[in-house]
């Protein structure tokens, strides 16, 4: 197969941005690195200056460029970047979940349009290379659902809770150091950069585009001691799992909560900043991905994948959209959580159809009982602003 030459014009260069350079570098493909445009000069950086612009349109309009890499921290800067990327005819490779999570139509719209390929392996899980197979393997209509870690710092921060007693502050900093939170850890520690990935992975899982505002999140953000310690005496660890799953042939429902799960689940055994995807088929059943989940190699790998991907003109088809046989996304749907909370106007939000236990200890309560996601998503905000805990059963 012919493999078209890459000229490469990269945007930001951060973790993600140094670890492509490094691997660039070290694995002998055949790319060119031609510019890198930077928000800020006056950063210490490991190459000379002559490598990098602070102008998008020494790259945007450089005619020898036929690759944009963008791999900015800003969803808005992104957006702008990829459409004037795409609009003078250039192959874009991107990591920016927000920016796709949010923009899919508009995104899918522009590559038809001027029959240039976006691919965004590494928005979704990092190194696991889960969009192709869902989009190639997966090119049938046999999901019942697709679930997991989605998110590497969460990931980090409950298992090291969990393996030394650290508590949640360190744990978060330590992740932040390590490169694998974002540059505002809060889209990481309340489960919305889980879930604008979630949103990714159903657009290819399943053709319908939801938007980020339409699926209901809740994050770690507010797990204490207490919580790590009634898990564990039960046997079980707690993971911030992303789900999406059939509930009819045409509808789907989907949401972001800590989970339990017990010893004989895979992602049970998920630590660190590793995440896990869980496919369910109709008839292979389950099958599971693993890999690094965050991290500046981990993410390279996968936006090499793609640049790669493009070099022999590789381009998602969106084939189960076209399809169109999945109509809806809906939050009408029945499930068993324990909630952690001080106050019965924070339980109230909850709207509890059923309680199987219920626990007062000194300062906190818990109750586990059935609820309807429906009801959660309408008292999200208030359920935000509360400070209780959750976690889906
Ligand atoms: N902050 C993200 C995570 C980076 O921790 O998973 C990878 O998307």
């Amino acid at each position: 197969m012919q493999r078209e030459r890459l000229r490469i014009g990269l945007f930001g260069y951060g973790c993600v941005g140094q670890g492509l350079h490094d691997i660039i570098n070290s694995s002998g493909f055949d790319a060119e690195i031609v510019k890198i445009c930077v928000k800020h000069g006056d950063k210490p950086r490991r190459l000379p200056a002559r490598a990098f612009t602070l102008n998008r349109y020494d790259i945007l309009d450089d005619s020898e460029i036929n690759l944009v890499v963008e791999l900015t921290n800003d969803a808005r800067e992104a957006f702008n970047i990829v459409s004037g990327a795409m609009e003078r005819g250039k192959m874009v490779v991107t990591a920016g979940k927000a920016m796709v999570a949010n923009n899919l139509a508009a995104l899918t719209d522009m590559q038809s349009r001027y029959g240039v390929p976006l691919l965004y392996e590494a928005s979704a899980c990092a190194s696991i290379p889960v969009i192709r197979n869902l989009e190639e393997y997966y090119d049938n209509e046999l999901l019942n659902s697709v679930e997991g870690i989605f998110n590497g710092s969460t990931n980090y921060i409950l298992s090291k809770m969990e393996s030394s007693g650290a508590g949640y502050h360190d744990v978060l900093r330590e992740a932040m150091d390590n490169g694998f939170a974002e540059s505002d850890p809060t889209l990481d520690v309340t489960g919305l950069d889980s879930k604008q990935k979630l949103c990714i992975i159903t657009a290819h899982a399943y053709g319908l585009f939801p938007r980020p505002d339409d699926i209901f999140h809740t994050g770690i953000e507010n797990i204490t001691e207490h919580d790590i310690r009634y898990a564990r005496e039960k046997g079980l660890r707690i993971r911030l799992v992303a789900h999406v799953s059939k509930c009819a042939a045409d509808t789907i429902t989907a949401f972001v909560m800590p989970r339990f799960v017990q010893s004989s689940d895979k992602l049970y055994h998920v630590k660190d900043e590793y995440n896990g995807v869980i496919a369910e088929g109709a008839f292979a059943d389950r099958q599971f991905f693993y890999g690094k989940g965050a991290g500046g190699h981990a993410t390279g790998c996968a936006v090499l994948s793609d640049i790669s991907a493009c070099s022999y003109g590789y381009r998602y088809e969106y084939k189960k959209r076209a399809r169109g046989r999945v109509k809806k996304i809906t939050n009408d749907h029945l499930t068993e959580i324990y909630l952690r909370y001080n106050l019965e106007e924070e339980r109230r939000l909850f709207g509890f159809k059923e309680i199987t236990e219920y626990f007062c200890g000194t300062g906190f309560r818990y109750v586990k009982g059935v609820v309807n996601l429906q009801t959660l998503y309408q008292n999200r905000e208030a359920i935000r602003e509360s400070g209780v805990f959750m976690v889906k059963i």
